[in-house]
């Protein structure tokens, strides 16, 4: 098994995440996943005035995973859209005081998904009727590898 060194705030996150759940009456919605480890993560958002006034997530996958999809929702809380799509991989490690090179991709997973959450929004699609289909085929993150 690979040994991989987690920041204090990595740990703070994957420990006590912020903003899980759902969000029912949400004007956007973002699913993607991992084709590699098969991590999924849904973002859900509420926006006002093309700002992001709410947010919440849920992942199955890595502690990684869940510490990106933490911190994601508290750097796009608050934000105007058009800003938080602008919200790289880079930017949701380097806010975790980084993390380990082989769990970097982890960090796509946070940033893919709200991006389809906020280009949901903006295609008015936002799916407030809770239809979505679990087993429907999941937008897949850009990364090809993950251990
Ligand atoms: S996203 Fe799959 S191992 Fe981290």
């Amino acid at each position: 098994m690979v040994q991989v060194g987690y920041t204090k705030k990595v740990m703070d996150h994957f420990m006590n995440p912020r903003n899980v759940g759902v969000i029912e009456d949400r004007d956007g919605y973002g699913k993607v996943g991992n084709p590699v480890c098969g991590d999924v993560m849904e973002i859900f958002i509420k926006v006002n005035d093309d700002v992001i006034t709410d947010i919440k997530f849920r992942t199955f996958g890595c502690g990684s995973a869940i510490a990106t999809s933490s911190m994601v929702t508290e750097l796009a809380t608050g934000m105007n859209v058009d800003e938080a799509l602008k919200i790289t991989r880079n930017d949701v490690a380097n806010e975790l005081d980084g993390l380990p090179p082989l769990k970097m991709h982890c960090s796509n997973l946070a940033a893919d998904a709200l991006h389809e959450a906020i280009k949901d929004y903006k295609n008015q699609d936002g799916n407030v009727d809770g239809q979505e289909n679990e087993s429907s085929s999941i937008p897949k993150s850009n990364e090809k590898e993950c251990v």
